[in-house]
């Protein structure tokens, strides 16, 4: 047997029939037709950012990285509640024109084209600069559309986000601007003419270690105010950055965001005068929205197979790549899943639950115990409101796209939105 992380607080404590956003699981595949599916609470959702609220130092703003989930009605839904926008890509820069107008957006990420460019400087986007070459391009482009561009510097620090599952600092990398060539960098784009807009130290990503967190925003501020002094002016905003985990697998914790808006506190109350008048923001996509959503699948087959149980549903990685360790983490572990109608059961079962794909990757759960389930049954794969759909691999063999539903609106609970 091997063990399986815990089940999300919102669900861990439920008996009989997974309920999810006030409806149960029977409910909501009747809604969307069929199996598989995805289901984001938005409940949830609104809790987090307003947890994380509670927490921050007033006046740091929090801004929602679209990339954890883009799922349109979700996007729209979390715009009032936040103050910002992270988008990697024109599609995104698409969809968010689309869902959420009139947000300050930030566009990060290697590899920007020039058509991406031109959108974003037309549209008045951010454009956090990658490297020296997209200022030069981002420069052109804007002189060419008469449109002095929006410009801030990502900078690559000299540390990295300790415990982070995705290190995003402190080596050679393609992302960001070595630091100690961005004074040059900002000097150069100010001389041209561009809207210099700050600083994005983004360390990186899936961090459960509070105490590294802290560290990391301590030393974001200090390289911050370091490069203020020798840029010579205030960053008009510093972007810290985020990489608060959360909790998949056995023995994790969640992150203590109380401990962290104290210790943001201390140290913007202590940060450089070079500082002085500059606005902040964090970036956060995993820690808002992955709480919020399961992945419902049916059992179509229960087959023996050497001594082992197999549990052969519809879903699979084509949908929810992360649960079956292939999407940033190293060493595969178990998702937290369930039976749907036997919650809080006595886990009697050993089973692995596979997908409907041909190739032995596709595991949703290896060897855990569950209450009986049997060919007809559903189960809830949790933790899929982050790197879900967007990040699997849809098109492989051809299997039809899950439905996705958002439901759990605080003002508007009987609302759902499909995909
Ligand atoms: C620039 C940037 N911002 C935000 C994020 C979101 O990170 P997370 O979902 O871990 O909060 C990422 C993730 O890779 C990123 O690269």
């Amino acid at each position: 047997m091997k063990p399986m992380g815990p089940i999300p607080p919102a669900f861990a404590d439920q008996h009989g029939d997974l309920v999810i956003a006030g409806k149960t699981w029977a409910d909501w595949i009747e809604k969307a037709g069929d199996t598989p599916l995805f289901i984001y609470d938005f409940g949830i959702v609104a809790a987090q950012i307003a947890a994380l609220r509670a927490a921050l130092p007033a006046g740091v703003g929090i801004h929602y990285a679209v990339k954890a989930n883009p799922f349109a009605p979700l996007v729209r839904a979390i715009a009032p509640l936040v103050d910002g926008l992270d988008i990697a890509s024109a599609g995104e820069l698409t969809l968010v024109s689309r869902e959420a107008p009139g947000l300050p957006v930030s566009f990060a990420g290697p590899g920007k084209r020039d058509d991406a460019l031109v959108a974003a400087i037309t549209a008045g986007v951010t454009i956090n600069l990658e490297s020296a070459g997209e200022a030069t391009r981002s420069l052109a482009l804007g002189d060419r559309l008469g449109i002095a561009p929006r410009l801030a510097v990502r900078v690559n620090p000299s540390f990295e986000l300790r415990g982070s599952g995705m290190r995003m600092g402190g080596r050679a990398s393609p992302f960001g601007v070595d630091a100690e060539a961005v004074p040059a960098l900002v000097a150069m784009i100010q001389r041209a003419g561009a809207e210099w807009r700050g600083l994005h130290i983004f360390a990186g990503s899936q961090t459960l270690d509070t105490a590294a967190i802290i560290d990391s925003q301590a030393a974001t501020l200090a390289l911050a105010g370091d490069l203020a002094d020798r840029i010579g002016a205030t960053p008009p905003l510093v972007n810290l950055g985020g990489g608060f985990g959360i909790p998949y697998f056995p023995g994790d914790r969640p992150v203590d965001v109380t401990a962290i808006g104290c210790a943001l506190g201390d140290a913007l109350a202590s940060a450089s005068a070079s500082l002085t008048g500059a606005s902040y923001a964090v970036e956060l996509g995993r820690w808002l929205v992955g709480t919020c959503g399961v992945y419902l699948t049916r059992v179509i087959d229960r087959k023996e197979s050497r001594g082992e149980t197999f549990l052969v549903t519809d879903g699979g990685l084509h949908h929810q790549l992360a649960a079956s360790g292939n999407f940033g983490t190293v060493v595969r572990r178990n998702y937290p899943v369930a039976v749907t109608h036997r919650m809080g059961e006595p886990a009697v079962d050993m089973v692995t639950v596979v997908g409907c794909l041909c190739t032995p990757l596709d595991r949703l759960a290896d060897q855990v115990t569950l209450p009986q389930a049997e060919p007809g049954d559903v189960i809830a794969v949790f933790l899929a409101g982050a790197y879900g759909l967007s990040a699997s691999p849809t098109a492989f063999l051809g299997h039809p796209l899950p439905t996705e539903l958002l439901a759990g609106l605080p003002d508007n609970p009987n609302a759902i939105f499909t995909s």
